[in-house]
């Protein structure tokens, strides 16, 4: 198949970035981009928080906020895929223009503020998904968000939970979006404590209905200081959180960057967000002593970036920015890459190299 995509990529960079977003969506539905047919190799397979990943490499969220394109988007061959931020209400998020692309840094400044189909309509879509012939067999998890109007954040990602409980692998608990005024205020030790009590007495309740038990995840700022994401992963393991995804985008290191769009309010993802993500990581693995599985999300853009936050401790990663500049063949170099880079090192699987650059 030709690679229509590739042909239309100079025409997405003259495009505002939110339109840019749409067309590819559309293409990925149409089928116009091609499934990958190379096979995953077994090396990058691993089983993490109870889920079989055929690969470690997973598409963030924000990508697919209202599972429009899952089943394409995982034909790719990516090893799962988180869809939302999903609110309970659909509501329109920010005023545009919300999503700023820094071509010379490679990275975006989004401020989107969870504009969001709402919960029904994904409930439909991941309903139909479910009933196809042939469903998707790589783990999709949802990211759950707060309607801007929430009075009770806990019960906004309770009525998320219950509602996709069975149509889902696992939930991300999104308390570290920067455009929601008040969202991350949710890490704070007794603020989370609280809203994790309830959220996990609700999955207990719903797992016995459905007689599984939904891994729940927490989603954290990449802002946090020491002190603050100690709180966290002390309450994490206290309260049985079942892993944590780290990070989300930053309000801060703007220094450095060279794009005109750099001055904008939002957060920033992509290749400036690497080094801090990824220390971050490192220091989410140290304080867990590895008890805790973590996604590593900011900033990859190639293999080496992937077994980077592998050997900061991540057993999974996940990827957005960086698809926006090098498009979806990007995948299948990332993971060929890696699985490369295992074999250098003898690793004979993943599990293997997680946290290896700090247990030497
Ligand atoms: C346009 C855009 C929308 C996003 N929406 C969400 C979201 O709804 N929920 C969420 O937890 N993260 C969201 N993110 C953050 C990403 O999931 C990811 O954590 C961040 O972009 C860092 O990864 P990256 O550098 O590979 O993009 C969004 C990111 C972008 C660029």
């Amino acid at each position: 198949m030709i690679d229509l995509y590739g042909l239309a990529r100079p025409l997405l960079r003259c495009l505002a970035p939110e339109a840019a977003h749409g067309l590819t969506l559309w293409a990925l539905r149409s089928g116009l981009i091609a499934p990958t047919l190379a096979k995953d190799a077994p090396a990058l397979g691993s089983r993490v928080f109870g889920l079989d990943f055929p690969n470690p490499l997973g598409l963030a969220a924000g990508f697919d906020k209202n599972v429009e394109a899952v089943a394409p988007l995982l034909s790719l061959k990516l090893g799962f895929v988180e869809v939302g931020g999903i609110t309970p209400d659909p509501q329109p998020g920010n005023p545009k223009p919300r999503v700023f692309r820094l071509g010379k840094d490679e990275a975006v400044i989004n401020r989107l503020g969870f504009n969001s189909d709402g919960l029904e309509a994904a409930v439909a879509r991941l309903a139909a998904l479910r009933r196809q012939p042939y469903p998707p067999e790589r783990p999709i998890g949802a990211n759950l968000a707060l309607n801007r109007t929430a009075e009770d954040p806990a019960e906004d990602y309770i009525i998320g939970l219950s509602r996709l409980y069975d149509l889902i692998d696992y939930a991300t608990l999104n308390v570290s979006s920067p455009n929601t005024p008040g969202l991350r205020a949710l890490q704070g030790r007794e603020p989370l404590s609280d809203l994790l009590a309830r959220v996990l007495e609700a999955r207990e309740r719903a797992g016995e209905l459905h007689g599984k038990r939904l891994p729940v995840l927490v989603k954290i700022a990449p802002d946090l200081s020491g002190p603050e994401l100690a709180d966290i992963v002390g309450v994490a393991l206290s309260r049985g959180v079942d892993g944590l995804v780290v990070t989300n985008t930053t309000t801060g290191h703007r220094e450095g960057l060279k794009s005109r769009h750099r001055i904008e309010a939002g957060g920033l993802s992509g290749r400036p967000l690497f080094a801090p993500s990824t220390r971050m990581l490192k220091e989410t693995y140290r304080l867990t002593d590895g008890r805790l599985p973590l996604i590593g999300v900011g900033g990859i853009a190639s293999g080496a970036d992937a077994y980077a936050k592998i050997r900061s401790g991540a057993s999974l990663v996940q990827l957005y920015t960086a698809l926006i500049f090098h498009g979806p063949e990007l995948i299948e170099r990332i993971k060929s890459d890696l699985a490369g880079l295992l074999i250098r090192d003898g690793f004979t699987n993943l599990a293997q190299a997680v946290g290896a650059d700090l247990k030497s």
